[in-house]
């Protein structure tokens, strides 16, 4: 058994859906996993940990500034660890931004930090207008028709690939389990990117703020 940290940055409640998927999978196999917010003050520290993730969504083509200090704050303990990140936004829906090299977002936010997850990932997020408040509705069914996405005012959609949530999630249990490394382990830069890491080849550049369009 493992001490398992997920961080989660969640206005809506989806990305939170996606941690608590995660942590329900790995309370399956036995880990002792805490599912923190990025709003709890403090969140707790990832060193009394064998594994971090952060998942975090992006609002208006930003993740939370949050997100950002704590991964830039703690960045020496996280990349001496396994650590992973996910990104969740609506733009991933689209197949040709859908993978953690593709889509603008995890670069920008791999670009922001001094932190290298060991592990990268991105999932597509949920549009549900009538949650929204009407300029954030209006605003988004405007993108939405910009990019061909739904514009009907009552659409509530899941664009997440499930499957591929608990693929994320059967590899950091892997890296936990004895045995052979699965690849989250090694904590040196060289490592970073290697087959099957699914890291973008980002340069490290820290406090670079890259304003990525809805594509
Ligand atoms: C006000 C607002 C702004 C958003 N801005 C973006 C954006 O800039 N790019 C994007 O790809 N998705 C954007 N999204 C979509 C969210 O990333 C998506 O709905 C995600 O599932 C939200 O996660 P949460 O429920 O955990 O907050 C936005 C959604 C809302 C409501």
């Amino acid at each position: 058994m493992a001490r398992v940290l997920i961080l989660c940055s969640s206005t809506d409640g989806h990305t939170r859906k996606i941690c608590e998927r995660l942590r329900a999978a790995s309370q399956d196999v036995g880990h002792d996993v805490s599912l923190a917010m990025i709003e709890d003050a403090p969140p707790p520290a990832p060193r009394e940990f064998a594994l971090a993730v952060i998942g975090a969504r992006i609002r208006y083509g930003k993740t939370d500034r949050r997100v950002i200090d704590y991964a830039n704050r703690h960045a020496g303990a996280l990349n001496a660890m396994p650590s992973a990140y996910f990104s969740v936004n609506i733009v991933a829906r689209k197949p040709d931004k859908n993978s953690p090299e593709t889509n603008p977002y995890v670069n920008q936010f791999l670009r922001s930090v001094a932190w290298r997850p060991r592990l990268v990932e991105v999932f597509a997020g949920k549009l549900d207008y009538p949650r929204y408040g009407v300029c954030d509705r209006l605003i988004i069914r405007f993108i939405m028709l910009l990019t061909g996405g739904p514009t009907a005012p009552g659409t509530v959609v899941e664009f997440t690939d499930w499957q591929r949530v608990d693929a994320f999630s059967a590899r950091l249990n892997r890296a936990l389990a004895p045995g052979p490394d699965h690849g989250l382990r090694v904590a040196n830069s060289t490592a970073w990117g290697t087959p099957g890491g699914c890291v973008p080849r980002v340069p490290a550049e820290e406090h670079v703020e890259v304003r990525a369009p809805w594509p």
